[in-house]
């Protein structure tokens, strides 16, 4: 099997060319793939004709699939669909979304990041798309935490970040610290974590999901979160997705963080997500 690794952006991304997802993987096929998961950060395999048990299959030769934490009734894409898929969709019955995360623009973030083991992965395919935007961005947070400065490497040596899911979709956490956070799925994380597979540091902050810095006065840790946070507006940091259908992009996810561009309401928007569960994360 001949696959062919080309660079997407000089911030993170490859494209993986010479591969039908539907067919079998031999252990080199992965072992391929692995290696350039871990270089590119996100790996993007573009004319995929995959159904759910494809994708499951694929997603399976990284890592132990996640299921989803909402109970099943409570699901849109309702109680029978398999609990290790989730529709991104804002395709609406009954007035109602078939999917998660439907409408609109969305800040960065790193998926389940309030979870002691946040999913190593995400797998995102897609069947329907607007006409413009809908992009997903995907930021380098190992060139994040490189880019900043010593003093504050010093800063937040040590130092762990409160995770709170409590989010909206462009709007910071809301919850604040003198808040019952029982009410709340949270978790503190390190601020920057040590990837368990590369040993490379990477920056674990964004601005959706991250409440504040764990002792620090509210305003010294609204300043130096605002520091950190920078990275959202660095281009050169930053690749832009412009998804085509049959695209399935993995991402890791952390070492990397990822934001959606806004798009057209009346525009009909699916993607189909998995997940490779993780561990806990350390400094
Ligand atoms: C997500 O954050 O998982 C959604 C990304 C997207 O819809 O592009």
């Amino acid at each position: 099997m001949d696959i062919d690794v080309r660079p997407l952006s000089d911030a993170l991304g490859a494209e993986v060319l010479g591969l039908d997802l539907r067919r079998p993987l031999d252990a080199a096929a992965v072992r391929t793939i692995e290696d350039a998961w871990l270089e590119h950060i996100v790996l993007v395999f573009r004319d995929q004709s995959l159904d759910d048990e494809a994708q499951l299959r694929f997603a399976a030769r990284f890592g132990d699939l996640g299921a989803r934490a909402r109970p099943a009734a409570r699901r849109p894409e309702g109680a029978d669909y398999n609990a290790s898929l989730m529709l991104i969709s804002n395709v609406r019955k009954d007035g109602r979304a078939i999917g998660s995360l439907p409408d609109g623009e969305m800040w960065f973030h790193h998926d389940m990041c309030y979870v002691e083991a946040p999913y190593r992965g995400t797998m995102l395919y897609a069947i329907e798309l607007p006409s413009q935007g809908g992009n997903t961005l995907f930021a380098n947070m190992y060139k994040a935490y490189d880019s900043l400065p010593a003093s504050a490497k010093t800063r937040i040596e040590g130092r762990k970040a409160l995770q709170i899911y409590d989010f909206t979709m462009t709007e910071p956490v809301a919850v604040h610290a003198d808040t019952d956070l029982d009410a709340y799925q949270h978790y503190a994380q390190p601020v920057a974590i040590t990837h368990p597979f590369t040993g490379r540091k990477a920056l674990y902050v964004n601005p959706l999901i991250t409440a504040r810095i764990e002792g620090l006065p509210k305003a010294e840790s609204d300043a130096l979160l605002a520091e950190l946070l920078r990275f959202t507006e660095r281009s050169e940091l930053v690749y832009e997705h412009v998804w085509r259908p049959g695209d399935l992009a993995m991402w890791d996810n952390w070492c990397s963080c990822h934001a959606r561009t806004d798009f057209p309401a009346d525009e009909r928007r699916t993607l189909r997500r998995c997940t490779i569960l993780g561990q806990p994360l350390h400094e």
